[in-house]
């Protein structure tokens, strides 16, 4: 059976807030994984990137909130399949300190 050369692989862009700029990353996966498992896998992938490693992984303690494809979401809560492209940006409600990370106890207000 042939398979697409892409049919295994994630490709995510990342904010990164050194260049304000979305960085382009790819993941081998052969299953649907959540996105703090693809966090998780690129940032052992790139130690610069910044990201929660404190997280329950079952959609209760909230450390893993961002943003997923332009919605604010628990990334532990959503999967994502082989083949597809993800964006993740920083919850957009929240100042960022670095990357993926926010300040949970400064939330934006509406003129920021
Ligand atoms: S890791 Fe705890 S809610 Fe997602």
């Amino acid at each position: 059976m042939h398979t697409p050369e892409n049919a295994h692989t994630i490709t995510a862009y990342v904010y990164r807030s050194r260049t304000r700029s979305l960085q382009p990353y790819r993941i081998d996966s052969a299953h649907p994984i959540s996105v703090m498992s693809l966090v998780a896998q690129l940032h052992q992938k790139d130690p610069t990137l910044a990201c929660r490693t404190s997280m329950c992984f079952h959609g209760t303690c909230g450390s893993c909130f961002m943003n997923v494809n332009g919605q604010d979401v628990k990334g532990c809560t959503v999967l994502v399949n082989p083949g597809e492209t993800v964006y993740l940006r920083p919850h957009s409600r929240y100042k960022i300190l670095q990357d993926l990370v926010v300040d949970f106890n400064q939330p934006l207000t509406s003129d920021e």
